[in-house]
């Protein structure tokens, strides 16, 4: 089997791209600005809005991990256009996210994950929550701030949320492309335990020495916090509805999904935190 992977060179793509090579998988690693070859990786130029690199970019896979297009309204349409194209993929991975299930069916991604399991291939939907990646690899969501002036902007309440480690979700995107059993079904991929942002700035604190803080913004001073580095108006009102949804308690959900498909236990925030966020040397 030869796995296409969408996203390949972010936060969540990157690391299915080493869970599968390194279960003997050859992968085809799908960007727009795909890097070097080596092993059984082949990058591949894929852009969803050009469709004349759709083709080339598949070539020979026969099973797609799809990390679909985020709040774009084209979305399900675009996808679906792709898996029609894609006549000898016979087995779809969708990541999507937690709570996606229970929004209206014309949300663009609920539309996606109905478009994967109306496409006539055998689908697994994986729901990750929020990814732990995202303080210290996102610029754009919560890594610059916290790099630059040690905040954590999240106006998420005292809501807690059940992180994910991205790599746990590439641990799990391995086991159902891998093992049969898994088609027609949703998992959702959660952390071990659930964290306020409050507590996940201060763990963070905690373990690299530095004085960061939760700023739990209001939306209107949320969006200015992000409109004064230049993020496109789109990409703030999808992260605005986000933090809303962390508010109302979506992403408190925590479940035993990923441990039931790898047979271990998911990584800990302090793992992570341990692992990424410790004091940088002096000089
Ligand atoms: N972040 C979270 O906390 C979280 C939680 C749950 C679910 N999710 C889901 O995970 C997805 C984001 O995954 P991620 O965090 O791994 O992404 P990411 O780190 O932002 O990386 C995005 C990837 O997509 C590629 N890409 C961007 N635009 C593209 C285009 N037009 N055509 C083809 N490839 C394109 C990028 O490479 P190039 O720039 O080279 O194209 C890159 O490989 C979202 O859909 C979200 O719903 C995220």
């Amino acid at each position: 089997m030869t796995v296409w992977i969408e996203g390949a060179t972010g936060k969540a793509g990157r690391r299915v791209v080493e869970a599968l090579t390194a279960a003997g998988l050859p992968v085809r690693a799908a960007s727009r600005h795909p890097g070097e070859a080596s092993g059984s990786v082949t990058p591949v130029r894929f852009d969803w809005y050009d469709e004349s690199t759709w083709a080339n970019a598949l070539g020979n896979a026969d099973a797609v991990f799809l990390k679909g297009l985020d709040s774009d309204d084209e979305a399900a349409a675009i996808i679906t256009r792709f898996l029609a194209e894609a006549s000898a993929v016979s087995r779809v991975v969708l990541m999507s996210a937690v709570g996606v299930d229970r929004t209206p069916n014309t949300a663009p991604r609920r539309a996606v994950e109905l478009a994967v399991e109306r496409s006539g291939r055998s689908w697994t939907i994986l729901r990750p929550s929020w990814f732990l990646q995202n303080f210290d690899e996102d610029e754009w969501v919560f890594a610059r701030a916290l790099r630059e002036s040690n905040e954590l902007y999240a106006g998420t309440g005292a809501s807690k949320v059940g992180f994910t480690d991205t790599r746990d979700l590439a641990d799990a995107a391995a086991a159902v492309l891998t093992r049969e059993g898994h088609e027609g079904r949703s998992y959702t991929i959660t952390g071990p335990e659930r964290l306020t942002f409050g507590e996940m700035a201060e763990l963070l604190a905690k373990t690299s020495g530095r004085p960061i803080k939760h700023v739990d913004a209001k939306p209107e001073e949320h969006r200015r916090h992000f409109e004064k580095s230049g993020r496109p108006e789109a990409w703030v009102n999808h992260m605005l509805h986000l933090f809303k949804l962390v508010r109302a308690g979506v992403f408190t959900a925590q479940t035993d999904d990923f441990e039931n498909l790898t047979g271990r236990r998911p990584r800990t925030p302090r793992q992570y935190a341990e692992e990424n966020w410790q004091p940088t040397p002096q000089r």
